[in-house]
């Protein structure tokens, strides 16, 4: 699909007009007409479930920075994210960002790292976000913190920026010939796995001691996590069988269930996925990357390195392993989960619906709409299935200034208990909170998925809104983005 073929959302004048484009679309998202202000508000209403309270129906989702210091501590960058995030008024901050439980496990060198040494640094993160939700909304009553606790995997690149040191747990077809692993590439052994939970069994104790309510195990993008869900070629405990796949998940359970006895333990899953994608080499020209298609899967089918998708159609998602997970999670009492899909390296249209991608991206396949509609379907089908769950769905923020119109109705129709806002929090973190209070909206701050803030931490630079933060728009980091961007992605001629 050509992107000049998407309609921009930002030009949409109505709700209407939006409604009759989502019919054109042929997609379903349910939108409300009228917002309703107050605490009448559906986004106001409090979740209440297996003796947790959650204060009202926005999550603030983790957003991984690359803005620490090289020991893993936050800095001023990453400090004033925080406070935005507090601002926000969201009662469930979900995991703040990814913090590595070691740091071979950083996605970045630049993560933050849960260690003796940064606990002090944590400790403040935490600080600052609540005294600007108290400032923000009055009172702590409701409000729900956890970290998210991740080990990167694949992805893990601790030392240097342009270094990756992946950690695999099976060769795959696709992903090892894309970070040119060799053929005697290792694997992680049992062993280094079972060290891995014991780091997790610390990090956990940890957030409990600095007074976070829950961690989120991350199960989601491609990390270790997620990696295992898909280990089906993986010999020994930690693969093959859907029981063996899922013991990284138990071990980690049980160990911060006896170490942490009181901590609320959640899940950030990708719950469908696709064979990986690339930008399309026939449309590829002048440095523009073409839009994404998948991988040629003909010799790869039944295909056996895909968790969430059709084995015989791998460019197709399939929920059946999501409510296999999601019947586990519930068995092992674990009521907070956080459903995304994809993962940026290999399908970012799926996991992060967007109109411009980031600069080493590809031009989104399909309307974005149509990215959020896949994950609002899956959120809703697997709510249906698991009512006694608290689900936060993902991905609004493309919904742009209908981003409100849509939440509402979503959580009144009960596809969902908690609209997780990702990237709408860097630029706008107030957005439900505006609606809510009755506030003007500023339209100046909605997020138009530019994608800077993404490009920007792969190229070093702190996590943010580039285009309309004030922070950012004139800092010398700003001017450093453009430079990069003009490196990797060169302005075409005409
Ligand atoms: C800069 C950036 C960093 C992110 N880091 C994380 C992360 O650390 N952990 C995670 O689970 N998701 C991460 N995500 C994904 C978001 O939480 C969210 O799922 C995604 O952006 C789609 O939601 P949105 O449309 O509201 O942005 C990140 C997204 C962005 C843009
Ligand atoms: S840089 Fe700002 S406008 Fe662009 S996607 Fe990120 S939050 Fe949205």
């Amino acid at each position: 699909m050509d992107q000049r073929d998407i309609l921009r959302l930002g030009s949409v004048r109505d709700v209407a007009h939006f409604k009759s484009h989502l019919d054109l679309l042929k997609l379903v998202i349910p939108c409300d007409d009228e917002l309703v202000t107050s605490q009448e508000s559906p986004l106001a209403q409090p979740w209440i479930g297996n003796g947790i309270k959650v204060g009202n129906r926005i999550a603030v989702q983790p957003m991984e920075g690359w803005d620490g210091t090289a020991d893993g501590n936050p800095s001023e960058h990453t400090v004033r994210r925080w406070q935005r995030f507090g601002r926000s008024g969201a009662k469930l901050i979900w995991g703040g960002e990814a913090v590595a439980v070691c740091h071979e496990g950083r996605a970045n060198p630049n993560q933050l790292l849960a260690s003796p040494s940064t606990k002090a640094g944590l400790a403040q993160l935490r600080k600052v976000l609540v005294g600007e939700h108290r400032a923000a909304m009055g009172s702590e009553d409701g409000l729900l913190l956890g970290l998210q606790l991740t080990h990167s995997g694949r992805y893990s690149r601790p030392s240097l920026q342009n270094r990756p040191e992946p950690r695999i747990l099976y060769r795959h077809p696709i992903l090892d010939r894309r970070l040119k692993l060799s053929n005697d590439f290792p694997v992680l052994t049992d062993m280094e796995i079972e060290g891995i939970i014991e780091q997790f069994h610390v990090a956990a104790v940890m957030a409990q001691d600095l007074g976070f309510h829950f961690v989120d195990i991350k199960h989601c993008h491609g990390y270790l996590g997620h990696e295992f869900l898909s280990a089906y070629t993986r010999p020994g405990k930690y693969g093959g069988s859907f029981e063996n796949r899922t013991r990284f998940l138990r071990e980690i359970v049980q160990g911060v269930r006896a170490a942490a006895p009181g901590l609320l333990i959640g899940v950030r899953l990708s719950a469908f996925d696709a064979i990986p994608y690339l930008p399309d080499p026939k449309l590829s020209s002048n440095g523009k990357l073409g839009p994404g298609i998948p991988e040629d899967y003909r010799e790869l089918v039944p295909y056996q390195w895909g968790w969430g998708v059709e084995q015989n159609n791998p460019a197709h998602g399939d929920l059946g392993d999501a409510v296999r997970f999601l019947s586990l999670l519930r068995d092992l009492n674990i009521t907070l989960v956080n459903i995304t899909a994809g993962s940026p390296y290999y399908t970012p249209h799926i996991q992060r619906p967007a109109l411009y991608p980031p600069s080493d991206g590809y031009q989104p396949p399909e309307d974005p709409l149509a990215g959020v509609a896949r994950q609002m379907e899956a959120v809703r089908q697997l709510k249906q299935q698991f009512p006694n769950l608290m689900i936060v769905g993902s991905a609004y923020s493309y919904l742009q200034d209908f981003l409100p119109s849509v939440a509402q109705a979503a959580v009144r129709a009960g596809w969902v208990d908690s609209i997780g806002l990702g990237r709408m929090v860097l630029s706008y973190p107030e957005i439900l909170l505006d609606v809510i209070e009755g506030r003007t909206f500023q339209h100046k701050l909605i997020c138009r998925t530019f994608s800077d803030c993404t490009t920007a931490p792969r190229n070093g630079l702190p996590s943010g809104c580039y285009p309309l933060d004030s922070y950012y728009k004139k800092s010398p980091e700003a001017a450093q983005l453009k430079q990069a961007k003009l490196k990797i992605l060169p302005a075409p001629k005409n």
